[in-house]
């Protein structure tokens, strides 16, 4: 086993009196693909964001790479080498696909000073064409993003996680509203990915996750239900009864 690129432990949080994430442990190792699922309203949105820092933890501990995170806002996070792509997508409409990249790139950088001189502009905007390669945007850099495809512009959304070269990568949902050629053209993408960075995602579509990930946990009303592998979770008569009926 690998060492965990990620920990949460016991991480906990509560809406006014609903119980959004409740105890919650998870351990990613580096360089797995590992899914989180469960019904609609089960926390996994929720739990993305604790780690990602746009939500407060009402407690626990998040750990990145071996250094404690909790509560880093997510713009700190980012430097550390996580990045997020979100089922709300993150894209300016009416720039560029490759400014759009270019931005998000920039954004990560290290400090204004930094990005001042001509070369490292020059840098940035070279990063930014590789990262459209790696998601197949790079014959359109200059459409506006706003009249892609649905399933362009989830591309894109990930183009602009990706622009900060992160080692852990989020994804919530990526395949949600795409047909079954993109969805199948997604996973692919996420395969390719996974060969070079950890990925942590959430996927409602089953066939999707037991196609792809290494492990897999399962949330219900907040807490975890159940974790392990693909085959272990066909296996689980639990697991089973929380999809088909949407509760226990
Ligand atoms: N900002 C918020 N304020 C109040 N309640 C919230 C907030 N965010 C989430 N919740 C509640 O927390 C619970 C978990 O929601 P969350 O969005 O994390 O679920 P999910 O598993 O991502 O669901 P879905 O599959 O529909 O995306 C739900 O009951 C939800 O209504
Ligand atoms: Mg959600």
């Amino acid at each position: 086993m690998s060492a965990p690129i990620l920990l949460a432990e016991r991480l906990d949080r509560w809406f006014g009196g609903i119980h959004a994430v409740n105890s919650v442990d998870l351990d990613v190792a580096d360089g797995s693909l590992h899914a989180v699922i469960g019904p609609n309203g089960s926390g996994k949105t929720t739990l993305f964001n604790l780690i990602t820092g746009h939500t407060r933890p009402t407690a626990g501990r998040v750990s990145f790479d071996g250094d404690v995170i909790t509560g880093l806002p997510y713009h700190k996070v980012v430097r550390r080498g996580l990045a997020k792509s979100y089922q709300i997508t993150t894209i300016f409409p009416l720039l560029s696909v490759l400014e759009n990249v270019r931005i998000a790139a920039q954004a990560a950088s290290f400090s204004y000073v930094f990005w001042r001189s001509a070369n490292r502009m020059h840098d940035v905007v070279a990063h930014a064409e590789q990262v459209l390669e790696r998601v197949g945007l790079a014959d359109r850099p200059n459409q506006t993003a706003g009249n892609l495809s649905h399933g362009d512009q989830r591309r894109l959304d990930l183009a602009i996680a990706l622009a900060s070269s992160p080692r852990l990568l989020l994804l919530d949902e990526p395949t949600a509203g795409m047909s079954p050629q993109e969805t199948a053209e997604t996973v692919e993408l996420i395969r390719d990915l996974n060969a070079d960075l950890t990925i942590l995602m959430i996927e409602h579509k089953m066939d999707v996750i037991l196609g792809i990930a290494d492990r897999i946990t399962v949330l219900h009303q907040g807490a975890t239900l159940f974790e392990g592998t693909p085959d272990e979770i066909r296996a689980h008569p639990e697991v089973q009864e929380v999809y088909l009926t949407g509760s226990l």
